[in-house]
C-alpha cells in the first residue's frame, strides 16, 4: 500500500498518478487534500505517519514545487524523503538512499513525467551493501 497526499496545488497530479499506477496494480491510500486550500506540512505528516506506523510501505507527496513537502517530511523520524524531477535521481535515491517518500512539484513537472517517476520510485529496490552504512549514519544523526 502506498500513501499519497498533496496540497491544493497538487490534486490534479495526485489523481493522475493514482489513475496511472492503479492500472499497473499499485494500491493507494489517499490522505488528501481534495482541492481545498490546505497546509502542506499537515498532509506530509499524515502520509509519513502511514509509513512510520507500518500501514504503508512508501509515500508520495505533491505540492507546488515539492520542496515544502520534502522539508516537512524529512523532519519526521524514520522518513527519508527525496525531491524527484528526473529519472536518474529517482532511481538512485532508491538504490543508494533507501528513500521511503518521494516528493514532486505539480508546478514544475507534467503529470505524464510524474507518473513515470512514481513508477520508477516504487519499482526500484535498495542496493544495500556499503549504502546501508550511510543510512545507519543518517539514522544516528536523527537520534542525536
Ligand atoms: C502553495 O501555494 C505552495 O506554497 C506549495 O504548494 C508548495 O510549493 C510549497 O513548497
Amino acid at each position: 500500500m502506498i500513501a499519497i497526499g498533496c496540497d491544493h496545488a497538487g490534486c490534479e497530479m495526485k489523481n493522475a498518478i493514482i489513475e496511472a499506477l492503479s492500472e499497473k496494480g499499485y494500491e493507494f491510500k489517499d490522505m488528501g487534500c481534495n482541492g481545498e486550500p490546505c497546509d502542506y506540512p499537515v498532509i506530509a505528516e499524515a502520509v509519513c505517519n502511514e509509513i512510520t506506523s507500518g500501514s504503508c510501505e512508501k509515500g508520495i507527496l505533491i505540492c507546488g514545487t515539492g520542496i515544502g513537502m520534502s522539508i516537512a517530511a524529512n523532519k519526521i523520524k524514520g522518513i527519508r524523503a527525496a525531491l524527484c524531477s528526473d529519472s536518474f535521481s529517482t532511481k538512485f535515491t532508491r538504490l543508494h538512499n533507501d528513500t521511503n517518500v518521494m516528493c514532486m512539484g505539480a508546478r514544475t513537472l507534467g503529470v505524464g513525467l510524474a507518473a513515470e517517476l512514481a513508477e520508477i520510485f516504487l519499482s526500484t529496490g535498495f542496493e544495500g551493501g556499503r549504502h546501508q552504512r550511510r543510512i545507519d549514519l543518517i539514522t544516528e544523526l536523527e537520534n542525536k
